[in-house]
């Protein structure tokens, strides 16, 4: 199953939206450096709306032990019910246990259309 869910020009860098894949809500997720991702929109904790989230960053490591600078910006997905993160250029893995993640999608850009297929 696919479904063409927007247009490339419809999703800025950094911004997120609400499709369906046949039945299934998505999110998908459009990375500062443009690229696109496609997860359910249902949070694998109790089931918040992922795309009412937001897509923000996270405290990286810097080259000194021990010190953290913020980073990755819009790069996690965050729920909006209780606050888990997800790595979405991880497929989408919980950053506080990378055992579990959001289910993903397959993402094709084809003609300037975002496909998104299971
Ligand atoms: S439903 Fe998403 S963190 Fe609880």
């Amino acid at each position: 199953m696919e479904n063409v869910v927007c247009k490339t020009s419809e999703l800025q860098p950094g911004e997120m939206m609400e499709a369906s894949l046949g039945r299934t809500p998505i999110v998908v997720c459009r990375t500062l450096d443009g690229d696109f991702y496609a997860f359910s929109n249902r949070c694998i904790h109790q089931g918040g709306p992922m795309s009412k989230g937001v897509l923000c960053g996270t405290s990286v490591p810097t080259d000194r032990p021990g010190e953290y600078c913020y980073g990755r910006k819009k790069e996690i997905l965050r729920c909006p019910w209780h606050g888990r993160e997800f790595d979405v250029k991880n497929d989408g893995r919980m950053l506080t246990d990378p055992r579990r993640k959001l289910p993903s999608f397959t993402v094709d850009i084809v003609g300037g259309n975002v496909i998104v297929s299971k």
